[in-house]
């Protein structure tokens, strides 16, 4: 079964074509990256606009890659939330009028479904597994026991891992967009420079960032002053500042996750959401679970971190809760 999916929940366009949940025949993103530097985040509005500017082409590129003909799509899907509402009605509208067009279901995603797929793509992976969501919104720690019985066992209080990234970026300077900018940083900076707090919640498995934002930002007004007549001396705080807090931010996760894997005896993990590109997340896992035997990791493709339609279509595909919608669509097309 081929799905062509939409992605539009933010500020990138996508729109990728997947067999069977699986196997990717194109996966197309248009960044957005340009227009939204200049003022160092999303400009809802702009990134609408931009959507309905981009989205035809995109789906266009996706067939004219997997050399297929729109007769050739078995369903449509597109990711209906959360996201910026004028963005995600974009995709939603380009999706459903292609499933009017075509004859064919049309099948609503949830974007957290969606990243949680995205290890699906080009793998094995089964549940049941752990997974650590890890993007702009969203900081949790999932049981997925089956696609339909998917449990939150802990969250952010506050910030999300990806947001707090953006932050620490905007008074690091770092430029835009934050997570990968800090992500750079870092490595040439000194992770033990700086002692940050990791928060204490009263749930184990929940997590808080906005404690160690808060934390950053009076260390950088700190050093800033201290250094401010010398550039290498600053340049040299900055990078320590991120890699610091990289640190942090990474043990936190791990620990964590780390503690919950133990606890429910799976043997199975996955890391998703767009914080899952970052270098030090990944090695500090796979270096866990290298020496750990009888435990698997899932880590997607650095492509299929961020935001990509790939992941959609593969929850489109495997999700029996979207494939309830897809049924229920395609009975009510009949009677219209
Ligand atoms: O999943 P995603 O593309 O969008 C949401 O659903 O939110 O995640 C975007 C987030 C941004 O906050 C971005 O700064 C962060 O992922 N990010 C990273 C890296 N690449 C993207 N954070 C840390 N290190 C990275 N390499
Ligand atoms: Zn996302």
């Amino acid at each position: 079964m081929r799905i062509l999916a939409l992605e539009t929940s933010c500020d990138d366009t996508a729109c990728a074509i997947v067999e069977d949940g699986r196997r990717v025949l194109a996966s197309v993103v248009k960044s957005q990256d340009s227009v939204h530097a200049p003022f160092g985040g999303v400009i809802p509005e702009l990134a609408a606009r931009n959507h309905i500017q981009w989205v035809n082409p995109c789906v266009a590129e996706t067939l004219a890659t997997a050399k297929l003909e729109l007769s050739e799509i078995d369903a449509f899907a597109a990711t209906l939330g959360p996201g910026l509402v004028g963005s995600l009605l974009v995709g939603a509208g380009t999706a459903k009028a292609l499933s009017f067009l075509t004859g064919r279901p049309f099948i609503g995603v949830n974007h957290l479904t969606a990243h949680i797929c995205s290890n699906f793509l080009e793998s094995d992976l089964e549940p049941p597994f752990l997974c650590l969501l890890v993007s702009g919104g969203h900081t949790q720690l999932v049981k997925v026991n089956t696609l339909d019985d998917i449990e939150i066992v802990g969250q952010t209080l506050d910030d999300a891992v990806g947001e707090a990234y953006d932050k620490v970026a905007r008074l690091l300077d770092a430029g835009f967009p934050g997570g990968p900018a800090v992500d750079k940083l870092a490595q040439q900076g000194n992770p033990n420079a700086y002692s940050l707090p990791i928060a204490v919640t009263k749930h184990p498995y929940d997590f808080s960032f906005s404690g160690l934002k808060t934390a950053v930002m009076r260390l950088i007004e700190r050093e800033a002053a201290a250094c401010a007549e010398d550039s290498s001396a600053l340049t040299l705080m900055k990078a320590n500042v991120a890699a610091s807090f990289q640190a942090t931010v990474v043990r936190t996760l791990f620990l964590k996750t780390q503690r919950l894997m133990k606890e429910s005896g799976l043997q199975t993990l996955s890391i998703a959401g767009g914080v899952s590109a970052n270098t030090a997340l990944r090695a500090v896992f796979q270096e866990w679970v290298d020496a750990s035997p009888g435990i698997r990791l899932f880590v997607p493709n650095l492509g299929y971190c961020t935001d990509n339609a790939a992941m959609v279509a593969s929850s489109a595909f495997f999700n029996p809760i979207t494939h309830d919608a897809r049924t229920e669509v395609f009975s009510r097309k009949l009677v219209i």
